[in-house]
C-alpha cells in the first residue's frame, strides 16, 4: 500500500532548519520523570533521518491538557529522555514561541536538536490559531514542516493543521507507519475481523465503537466501556466506573448490533459480547476480588476487569480472527489483580500467529509492551496512538494527515 502524502524522503530537507511536530505526551511518574517512553524511542527513526540530513530540528510537542502555563506539564523531562535516548545532548528553551526561541535555533549548531517547551501552555495551540502557527513557523525560522506526532492527527490544532498554511508540510516516518500498518489492515481487512474495545473515555470513544459495529465481524467490549453499556441497559454496576448519560448511543450501538448480526446470520450475544460474568472488588486497592456473574453485582461492588468464562469466550472469538484490533484495556490492568482479562486478550491475539494483530491506546499499549516477553514485538503493530488509531481503524480521515502535501 502506497501512502497518498509526501513524506521526509520527498522533499529537499538537506541542511535546513526543520520543524517537527512529535507526541510526547507520556505519562509521568510522581517525581516528574517520563514514567513510559514509548512515544519518545518511536519518534526516534524520524530525528535521526532528519539529523543525518545535517538539519537543525526543533520538535513541538503537547503534553497533557494544561489550561495555560503549568510547570507541573512542562516537557522538559520528555526532552532529556529524547537526549538520553538518542545520546547526544539537545538544547531545550522553556518557551514556545518569542525571543528566547529565535536566539536558542539561531546558535544551535547544523545537526542538532532542539526541544520548545509544552505547545498547549498557549491556548492558541487548541484553538488552532493561525496566527500562533505563523509565529511558529517565522520565530523557528523553519523551511519544512514534519508531522510525526500520530497521537494527535485527530486534533483540528495550530501545529496539525494551522501550521500546513504556513510552510511546506510533509509526514514523518512514524505518522506514514502508523498509516500504511492501520489502513493496510483495515481497508480490506481479511475476515473474521474482532475489535475488542475497553478503557475508560467513555465518551471519547463510544461513537467509534458504533461505526466498528458496522465494520466487524464481532465486537467484545470491557473495561469501564462495558460497565457503561451494561448500565445503559439497564444492569445495575454497582460502586462501578460508568459514563452516565450514554444510554441512547447504548441501545442505539444495541440495535445496530442486532441489525448486523442478523445480516450475519449469528445471535447478538456472539456479535456484541458484553461481559457475562466481572471480577468485582470494594476498592481498586482491595486485595480480595471475587468473580461473579454480572446479575450478582450489588451496591458496594466495583467492576474492576471481566470475569473468567468471559475472557474464554473473547479468547475463542479472538482464536478464531483473522484480523484483531484492540484499544481499551478490560480492566483496571495497572494492579495484577485486575490484569488478568487483559492478559487473556494479549494472550489470545498473539497465540493467533496467521493473524493481523494491531494494538491501539496509551494504556492499552502500555499493557501490550510489558505484559509481552518480546517488548510488543509478538503483535503485529503496537500504535502510539489512542483516539487517532481508532479513528483510523474506523475508517475516519484525520485532518493532521489530510493537511499535508499530497504526494
Ligand atoms: P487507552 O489509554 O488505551 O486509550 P483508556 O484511557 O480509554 O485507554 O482506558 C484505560 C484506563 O481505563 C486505564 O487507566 C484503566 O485502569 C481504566 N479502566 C478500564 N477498565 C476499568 C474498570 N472496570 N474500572 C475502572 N477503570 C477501568
Ligand atoms: C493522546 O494521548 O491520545 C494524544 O496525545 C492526544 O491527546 P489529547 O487527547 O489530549 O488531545
Ligand atoms: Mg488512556
Amino acid at each position: 500500500m502506497k501512502f497518498h502524502k509526501k513524506t521526509i524522503r520527498d522533499v529537499p530537507l538537506e541542511g535546513t532548519t526543520v520543524l517537527l511536530r512529535a507526541d510526547y505526551n507520556v505519562p509521568l511518574a510522581e517525581d516528574g520523570s517520563v514514567k513510559d517512553d514509548f512515544r519518545i524511542r518511536a519518534s526516534l527513526p524520524t530525528v535521526k533521518a532528519l539529523l543525518k540530513k545535517g538539519c537543525k530540528v526543533v520538535i513541538v510537542s503537547h503534553l497533557g491538557r494544561p489550561e495555560g502555563r503549568d510547570e507541573s506539564l512542562t516537557i522538559e523531562p520528555a526532552a532529556q529522555r529524547l537526549a538520553e535516548l538518542l545520546g547526544e545532548p539537545i538544547r531545550f528553551v522553556d518557551q514556545t514561541v518569542g525571543n528566547k526561541v529565535k536566539m536558542a535555533i539561531k546558535r544551535a549548531p547544523k545537526r542538532s536538536v532542539v526541544v520548545l517547551e509544552n505547545l498547549r501552555f498557549h491556548a492558541e495551540e487548541e484553538a488552532n490559531d493561525e496566527a500562533f502557527a505563523r509565529q511558529l513557523a517565522s520565530d523557528t525560522g523553519a523551511k519544512y514542516f514534519v508531522q510525526d506526532g500520530f497521537g494527535v492527527v485527530h486534533r483540528d490544532h495550530a501545529s496539525t493543521a494551522a501550521i500546513t498554511l504556513c510552510i511546506p508540510s510533509v509526514a514523518g516516518l512514524l505518522l506514514e507507519k502508523e498509516y500504511v500498518s492501520i489502513v493496510k489492515a483495515m481497508r480490506h481487512p481479511e475476515r473474521p475481523l474482532v475489535a475488542v474495545t475497553g478503557g475508560a473515555k467513555v465518551s471519547d470513544k463510544i461513537q467509534v465503537v458504533k461505526e466498528l459495529v458496522e465494520k466487524a465481524d464481532s465486537v467484545l467490549v470491557g473495561g469501564a466501556m462495558a460497565n457503561t453499556f451494561l448500565a445503559g441497559l439497564g444492569q445495575s454496576v454497582g460502586a462501578s466506573k460508568y459514563e452516565a448519560g450514554q444510554a441512547e448511543v447504548v441501545k442505539d450501538i444495541v440495535t445496530l448490533a442486532g441489525k448486523r448480526s442478523a445480516e450475519l446470520g449469528v445471535d447478538l450475544s456472539e456479535f456484541l459480547e458484553l461481559p457475562s460474568d466481572v471480577a468485582v472488588a470494594k476498592s481498586v486497592d482491595d486485595k480480595h476480588v471475587e468473580n461473579m456473574p454480572v446479575d450478582a453485582v450489588t451496591e458496594h461492588d466495583m467492576i474492576l476487569d471481566i470475569g473468567t468464562v468471559t475472557a474464554e469466550h473473547f479468547a475463542r472469538t479472538i482464536a478464531n480472527a483473522k484480523t484483531i484490533i484492540w484499544n481499551g484495556t478490560m480492566g483496571f490492568a495497572e494492579k495484577e489483580v485486575f490484569s488478568h482479562g487483559s492478559a487473556a486478550v494479549a494472550r489470545a491475539m498473539t497465540q493467533n500467529a496467521s493473524a493481523e494483530s494491531i494494538v491501539g491506546g496509551g494504556d492499552t499499549a502500555d499493557f501490550a509492551i510489558h505484559w509481552d516477553t518480546k517488548n510488543g514485538d509478538s503483535f503485529s503493530h503496537i500504535s502510539t496512538g489512542g483516539g487517532a488509531s481508532l479513528e483510523l481503524m474506523a475508517g475516519e480521515t484525520l485532518p493532521g494527515i489530510e493537511h499535508l502535501l499530497d504526494a
